[in-house]
Parts: C-alpha cells; sequence; structure tokens
C-alpha cells in the first residue's frame, strides 16, 4: 500500500467540534414560524454548511415566499436569526465540545500535522472563543476569507493554501451534506460525521466514533485505490 503523507486536517465547525447547528435551527425555525413556514429537522439539513443568506433563501424558497421580499427585508430577517443565533451562543461554553473531539485533535498535532478550520460561519471566532479553542487551528478559513458558500470547494481550498497543504493529501471532517460535496470538490479525502450523509469516504454516525488509527487507515487505504 502506498503510504502517502497526510499534509493536513481541516475541520468544520458548527456540527463537528460543537453542536451550534442546532442553535442554528432553534434560531432559523423560529423566524421561519413568524413568516408562517415550518421547518423540521429533515429540512434543515439542507440548511447546514450553508451561508447566512443563502439559508434564509431556501427558508423564503420552501414557503413559497421566494419573491416577496426586498433586499433589505431579508438583510433584516437574516440580522433578526443572527441575534437570537448569538443569544444562544451565550451559553456555549468549553464543555460543548463534541465528544472525543480533543483527543483527535491531539492525536493529530502529536503527529506533527498541521490542523486547519473552515467554517462559512461569520460567528467563527466568537464560538471559538467560547470554547476556548482560539489557538487550537493552524489557519482559519472563515466567511471573511470566501466569496462562494459550501458546497463550493472554496473554504476547504483556502485552508489548505493557508495551511501549505496539498488537498490531494489531505482530510476534511464535515457534519453537512453541502460540506461533504465541497471536500470532494477541492479534492480532499471527506470524513462524514452524522447518521443521515452520504458521499463521504469515510462515515461515523457521531463524534465519538471518530479515531485518528481508523481515518488514517481509511485514507490509505483509499489513496492506495486511487491514485
Ligand atoms: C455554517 C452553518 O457553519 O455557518 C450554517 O452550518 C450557517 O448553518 C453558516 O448558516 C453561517 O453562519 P453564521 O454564523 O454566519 O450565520
Ligand atoms: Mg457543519
Amino acid at each position: 500500500m502506498a503510504d502517502k503523507p497526510i499534509e493536513a486536517v481541516v475541520f468544520d465547525l458548527d456540527g463537528v467540534i460543537t453542536d451550534t447547528a442546532h442553535f442554528h435551527y432553534v434560531a432559523w425555525k423560529k423566524l421561519a414560524e413568524q413568516l408562517g413556514i415550518t421547518i423540521d429537522e429533515a429540512f434543515n439539513e439542507q440548511l447546514k454548511g450553508v451561508s447566512r443568506l443563502d439559508s434564509l433563501e431556501l427558508i423564503l424558497r420552501k414557503g413559497k415566499q421566494k419573491y416577496e421580499y426586498t433586499e433589505m427585508e431579508k438583510e433584516r430577517m437574516a440580522d433578526e436569526k443572527n441575534a437570537h443565533y448569538c443569544q444562544l451562543l451565550t451559553q456555549l461554553t468549553p464543555n460543548d465540545i463534541l465528544p472525543d473531539i480533543p483527543e483527535l485533535i491531539t492525536s493529530i498535532k502529536e503527529e506533527g500535522i498541521p490542523i486547519g478550520l473552515a467554517s462559512v460561519s461569520k460567528n467563527a471566532t466568537t464560538v471559538l472563543r467560547s470554547l476556548r479553542l482560539e489557538g487550537t487551528f493552524d489557519y482559519i478559513a472563515d466567511a471573511a476569507r470566501i466569496k462562494r458558500s459550501k458546497p463550493d470547494p472554496e473554504i476547504f481550498l483556502t485552508a489548505c493554501a493557508g495551511l501549505g497543504a496539498d488537498p490531494r493529501h489531505s482530510i476534511g471532517i464535515e457534519d453537512a451534506a453541502a460540506g461533504i460535496l465541497a471536500i470532494k470538490a477541492s479534492g480532499m479525502f471527506a470524513v462524514g460525521v452524522g447518521p443521515s450523509l452520504s458521499g463521504a469516504d469515510y462515515l461515523v454516525e457521531s463524534t465519538d466514533r471518530l479515531r485518528w488509527d481508523e481515518i488514517k487507515s481509511s485514507y490509505l487505504m483509499h489513496t492506495a485505490i486511487n491514485h
């Protein structure tokens, strides 16, 4: 089996490092209800990894209200959702880092592999600060560094470039369908976390199933077959 060194591991934030994905859902659900639109957890899967304004567009489309608001009204709705989300974020502490994520990060770092973050959130810095993870990542690609939301690969390519890593020799970890598409489009190896994801090269149900040795074996097997 050809032994390809792993050049970087890039983590999504919301839903992988911490369960802020749930806070996003709660805040969108409330806004949608005010508009007379019902969303459920299944619909919410489409919003994961998608930027704030794009998420609002998907909700309005679901409620057949796509053409009913001006850009300014939509900005106001997105601001309202964000204010609610930020209020929920004040509850966030280091205890909310998802199970086995610290151990995974430690194992990767012990091998001298740089780690990055790829989050389209404008609140990524706030979230990292609340979790006391500000200094953990060697490079952070967030909304300020990109033009296009996931599923576009831009954010993962930006993270790899910032880490000086070749995407083809790097691994991305995601909980969202849009995120898995972005990782695959960037040429990276995709690790999926979640019970209903598809398209990942390696999939686990929840973060407590993430084991660095198993991810590495799967990556090595994949590269041996595909290169
Ligand atoms: C992603 C989340 O990380 O960030 C999405 O998965 C969210 O649900 C997006 O819409 C944008 O986040 P924010 O914090 O800028 O509204
Ligand atoms: Mg996510």
